[in-house]
C-alpha cells in the first residue's frame, strides 16, 4: 500500500536528522537526508556551496531535489531549515504528505550549534539573540507549512519520533 511522505521540518539544530533516522528504522520506509544529498550531488559541503555559489543556487538544488521527492512515496524526509523560505517548497511537501514542525526554543537550538562550524547562516551570530530573531522571522512560515508540531526541548528522540508515530495516523498517511 503505497503511503505519503512524512516531511520534518524545523530550524536548524531541532533534531529533524536525528528522529527522521529513527522512523526509519522503527517504520522501515525510505529515509531522505536534504543537506546531505545536495552534498553528495554537489560534490561539497553545505558551507562551500553557500560561500562559493551563494545562497540562492542552494535553494534552487534544494527546490530541484524537493521537485523529485515529491513524485516518492514511502519516504522519511530531513528537510533542511530553511525550507519554508519557497512557496513552492511549501506547497510539494504539503501535496505529497504530512509535514511535521519540530520546535525548539532558541536556548535549546544554542546548546546543540554552539561548538558546529556547518551552518553559515548562523556563523558570526551563534547567540540567542540571533537565533530568537531568526526564529521570530520564519515562525509564520513554519506554522503555514506545518499540519502539526512537536515541542523537542530537553525530550528524546524515541519520545519524539513515538509523538509522530501517534499523531500521524496510518489512515492520514494513506494515499488511498
Ligand atoms: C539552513 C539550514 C541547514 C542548511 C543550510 C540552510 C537554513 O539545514 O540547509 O545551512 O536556512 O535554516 P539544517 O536545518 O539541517 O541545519
Amino acid at each position: 500500500m503505497a503511503m505519503r511522505n512524512l516531511y520534518l521540518i524545523g530550524f536548524m539544530g531541532s533534531g529533524k536528522s536525528a528522529v527522521a533516522k529513527y522512523l526509519v528504522n522503527y517504520e522501515h520506509m525510505t529515509g531522505i537526508e536534504m543537506d546531505a544529498e545536495i552534498e553528495r550531488r554537489e560534490k561539497k559541503k553545505i558551507s562551500a556551496i553557500f560561500s562559493e555559489n551563494g545562497e540562492e543556487y542552494f535553494r534552487r538544488k534544494e527546490t530541484e531535489l524537493l521537485r523529485e521527492i515529491s513524485g516518492m512515496h514511502d519516504v522519511v524526509v530531513s528537510c533542511g531549515g530553511g525550507v519554508i523560505k519557497k512557496e513552492e517548497n511549501i506547497r510539494l511537501m504539503k501535496e505529497s504528505g504530512s509535514v511535521v514542525l519540530l520546535s525548539a526554543t532558541a536556548e535549546t537550538v544554542l546548546e546543540r550549534l554552539k561548538n558546529h562550524h556547518d551552518r553559515p547562516l548562523l556563523e558570526g551570530r551563534m547567540n540567542v539573540e540571533a537565533i530568537s530573531m531568526m526564529m521570530k522571522e520564519r515562525a509564520p512560515l513554519y506554522n503555514s507549512a506545518a499540519d502539526y508540531s512537536v515541542c523537542v526541548d530537553r525530550r528524546s528522540v524515541a519520545a519524539i519520533g513515538q509523538e509522530i508515530l501517534r499523531k500521524t495516523s496510518q489512515k492520514e498517511m494513506k494515499t488511498t
